[in-house]
């Protein structure tokens, strides 16, 4: 069985960390989509450091849930398995997703790199928030390791995913709570799915649903493991 899973903020909405555009999304009234630019940072990288601090804090706490678990055992039980998660939590990795099934398209939110030389470090450690870090090297400011609105998919993550979808199409493409806001996220899914199947895992209808062979208005943590229950008790009684 050949899957591809992409994940966005619905995901880990249930572990308890906002969503971008959903309820709770805003930041002392500030709108997330916003406040994740280079401008921003630009204008008062103080502002968003403290955002980034206090989204550090909450993922820190946060833990996993079932649709994170899940995701994992299916990635286990496929012989070729690909995630792209739009998130830059490390909650698909806590679950037990080891980083070479996983590509983390907007990058990694305990990772800080400089905004102007190659430098980078990981943070996860608690206590580097409240300062604006300068970079150890060259002194321009240090930044999270995220990609911001207007900014490039890091070239080698790209990659990652069309060497994946180069190998040929999949029997499953399950796309779970994201708004598809974004061209490359629907692309990978209709060619990664080409043919097969592209279940949908979102409350809401996104622009993706009109090309969902099945849509699940439910829950990332109640749907996915049903779902994915599903596909390996299918798969091993065809065996
Ligand atoms: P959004 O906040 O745009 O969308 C979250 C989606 O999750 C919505 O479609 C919700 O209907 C759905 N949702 C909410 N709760 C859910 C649940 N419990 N189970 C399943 N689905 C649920 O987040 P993304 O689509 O991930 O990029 O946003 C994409 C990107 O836009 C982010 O990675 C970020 C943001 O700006 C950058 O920063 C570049």
């Amino acid at each position: 069985m050949r899957v591809l899973v992409i994940t966005g903020a619905g995901v880990s909405a249930e572990s308890g960390i906002p969503t971008f555009r959903g309820k709770g999304g805003y930041w002392r009234n500030l709108d997330p989509a916003k406040l994740a630019t280079p401008e921003a940072f630009a204008r008062d990288p103080e502002l968003v450091w403290q955002w980034y601090g206090e989204r550090r804090e909450r993922i820190r706490a946060a833990q996993p849930n079932a649709a994170h678990h899940a995701i994992a055992k299916l990635a286990r039980h496929a012989a070729d398995f690909l995630l792209v998660t739009q998130n830059v939590d490390d909650l698909h990795a806590r679950a037990g997703l080891p980083n070479e099934k996983m590509v983390q398209i907007h990058g990694d939110i305990f990772v800080t790199r400089c905004s102007r030389c190659e430098f980078e470090r990981h943070d996860y450690e608690h206590g580097q928030e409240n300062v604006l870090p300068r970079c150890p090297k060259c002194n321009a400011l240090m930044r999270p390791g995220v990609v911001w609105f207007g900014e490039q998919l890091p070239w080698s993550e790209a990659q990652r995913v069309e060497k994946f979808l180069s190998r040929g199409a999949c029997d499953v493409v399950i796309v779970v709570g994201t708004t598809a806001t974004f061209g490359y996220i629907i692309d990978w899914a209709l060619r990664a799915s080409c043919g097969g199947e592209l279940i949908e895992v979102n409350p809401e209808e996104t622009p993706l649903s009109q090309f969902a062979t099945r849509l699940v208005r439910e829950p990332a943590a109640i749907a996915v493991p049903r779902i994915i229950d599903e596909l390996i008790d299918s798969r091993s009684s065809k065996l």
